[in-house]
Order: C-alpha cells, then sequence, then structure tokens
C-alpha cells in the first residue's frame, strides 16, 4: 500500500500496481491445477498458442478454493478492502513456436499470470509494455520479469500490454491466466 503519494524524484501515486510472489505450498496446489487443467485440456483450440480461453469455462470457482490464501496475500499487498473474486481463469500451452502478441485484458480490476510448467533454462517470462514511452529515448519501455520459475504467480492491472515471445524450445510451456476484480 502506497503511503506517501511522492517519495524522491519519483510520484509514487502513478506506480504501476505489480505483484511477483510465489504460491504457497505449490507442490499440492501444482497438483490440484494440473487436475483441472486435465479435465478440460481437450477444449484448448490452436491459435497463436494452445487456449481454452474461447470455451465455456467454469473452474474458477474450484481455483477460488485453491488459490485463497494466495488471493487474499494479493489483496492485503494491494490494500484492497473488499473481497476479490476470480471472475474467469482460462490455460494457455506454448508448444513449439508458439507466442502471444501484445494485448491486454480490458479495463478494471487486476488480471494475473501464474506459470505452472516453466523451464528458465528454455523460457521466457511474460514481457510488460508501460503505458507511457522512455522518458529519455522515447523508446517503447518493457519489463522482464526476473526470477519466474514454477509457481510464480504475477498480478498486473488488466490494461497493461503484455506479450509472450515464442517458444524456441520442445519443451512445453503452461501458464494459469486469471481475472481478478
Ligand atoms: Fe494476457
Amino acid at each position: 500500500m502506497l503511503t506517501d503519494d511522492y517519495s524522491g524524484p519519483y510520484l509514487k501515486k502513478f506506480a504501476i500496481p505489480f505483484s511477483k510472489g510465489k504460491i504457497s505450498d505449490w507442490d499440492t496446489k501444482r497438483e490440484a491445477i494440473l487436475k483441472i487443467h486435465d479435465r478440460h485440456k481437450d477444449n484448448m483450440v490452436e491459435g497463436e498458442q494452445m487456449s481454452d480461453y474461447g470455451t465455456n469455462r467454469q473452474y474458477h470457482f474450484l481455483l477460488e478454493a485453491i488459490l485463497m490464501d494466495d488471493l487474499i496475500n494479493v489483496k492485503n499487498q494491494f490494500g484492497i478492502d473488499k473481497q476479490i473474486r476470480i471472475n474467469s481463469a482460462w490455460f494457455q500451452r506454448y508448444n513449439k513456436a508458439h507466442a502471444h502478441s501484445v494485448h491486454n485484458h480490458g479495463f478494471g480490476g487486476f488480471s494475473s499470470v501464474l506459470f505452472i510448467k516453466f523451464d528458465p533454462e528454455h523460457h521466457k517470462p511474460t514481457t510488460f509494455v508501460a503505458p507511457f514511452l522512455n522518458n529519455i529515448d522515447g523508446n517503447v519501455l518493457e519489463y522482464i520479469p526476473t526470477d519466474v520459475e514454477e509457481g510464480t504467480l504475477i498480478v498486473f492491472p488488466t490494461s497493461l500490454q503484455h506479450y509472450v515471445p515464442p517458444n524456441t524450445s520442445d519443451i512445453d510451456r503452461l501458464i494459469l491466466s486469471m481475472n481478478i476484480n
């Protein structure tokens, strides 16, 4: 929670909300989430990557139960007073050459990415694109999160642009995407 709007040469009030952390008790939760994935994976459709985004999914209720402690943690980090809910969730699998071009999740509340199958040796995390240009050179300003591993949850504003570079390896990359508000 931001206590002062201004600190040093930075206007904190305009900072981008961004949380990166590890899911607690990941091994147990990973298994529970993979069970949901396995039950629904045949619904995935191939576009830029494999995704069940376009299908009638209802498993966000199940994910709320599994990830309750982690959602409370996110809520506390951002200083949100009200209850938060997962209002939609979908899986995305990146086989070799799969990518996701720059996009956002609309406006209002938070989006998230949970890395389920992720090999830092072979995979790249999501790249985030600032809603403003670099103040020194006017270039597009990007952020690639560090220390991403399986079980890392990143939470960001729904309107923040992001993309996934092509998977150049033969190892699949699997993430769970959730919109939260
Ligand atoms: Fe996304």
